[in-house]
């Protein structure tokens, strides 16, 4: 399987280690990808998942390549999105399947920002729920199932933290984690993303869809 935008390898190593996958990870920033094979090499996972450099706009694979394609919220510095999905579509093989985890606009007010995928307004490509999934219908995709899952990331969320203020800690960050990749900001980052989410400005879909055989 392919996963576009795959970042630090996480979703890919997980895919490989639970359900077997055999996954092959492209994403345009080199020291992700490096990190990702590293840590891939650290949880002997290397035979299973590797991960390349490459642009989700000009995926560097041949025709009806893959049995899934996979993205986890990395459509939204994207502006030219049908192309995209007409790429995962072309390395698709017939009767393969596309599945994604995705943030959508959501009420339509504007961000606040930075979030983790933007510091400016002109960095952040989001469209609303629906827009999203016709433009992977018109991909020629046929739809599987679409749901929001807002409120069970929030429900994580909340949880989390619940947990970490019931373990008397900080609200700082453990050793490893987020906030590794995005820098100095990462805290106001985070904190306006979830901000966003709960003032309705931002919310999580699922998609699953199959390419017809
Ligand atoms: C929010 S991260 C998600 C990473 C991973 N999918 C995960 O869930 O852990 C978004 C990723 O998309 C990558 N990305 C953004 N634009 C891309 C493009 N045009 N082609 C390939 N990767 C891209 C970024 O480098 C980043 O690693």
């Amino acid at each position: 399987m392919l996963d576009v935008g795959s970042g630090l390898g996480g979703p890919a190593r997980f895919l490989a280690a639970t359900q077997g996958c055999d996954v092959t990870g492209v994403d345009l920033t080199p020291d992700f990808c490096a990190v990702a094979n590293e840590l891939s090499r650290l949880t002997k996972l290397s035979n299973h998942t590797r991960f390349q450099v490459g642009d989700a706009l000009e995926l560097p694979f041949p025709d009806a390549h893959f049995d899934v394609v996979w993205t986890m919220q990395m459509q939204m510095n994207i502006q030219d999105k049908r192309r995209l999905y007409a790429g995962f579509a072309r390395v698709l093989k017939p009767g393969g399947r596309f599945v994604c985890q995705d943030i959508c606009a959501g009420n339509g007010e504007p961000l606040e920002l930075p979030v983790p995928w933007a510091t400016r307004p002109e960095q952040s490509h989001l469209v609303d729920p629906e827009t999203l999934r016709g433009l992977v219908r018109s991909a020629g995709l046929r739809e599987v199932s679409w749901r929001d899952v807002t409120g069970e990331i929030v429900a994580a969320r909340k949880a989390q933290q619940a947990k970490a203020a019931g373990a008397g800690s900080q609200p700082t960050f453990a050793p490893l984690g987020m906030h590794l990749v995005l820098g100095d900001q990462a805290a106001v980052k985070m904190a306006n993303s979830a901000r966003n989410t709960d003032a309705g400005r931002t919310l999580f879909i699922q998609g699953v869809f199959d390419k017809p055989a």
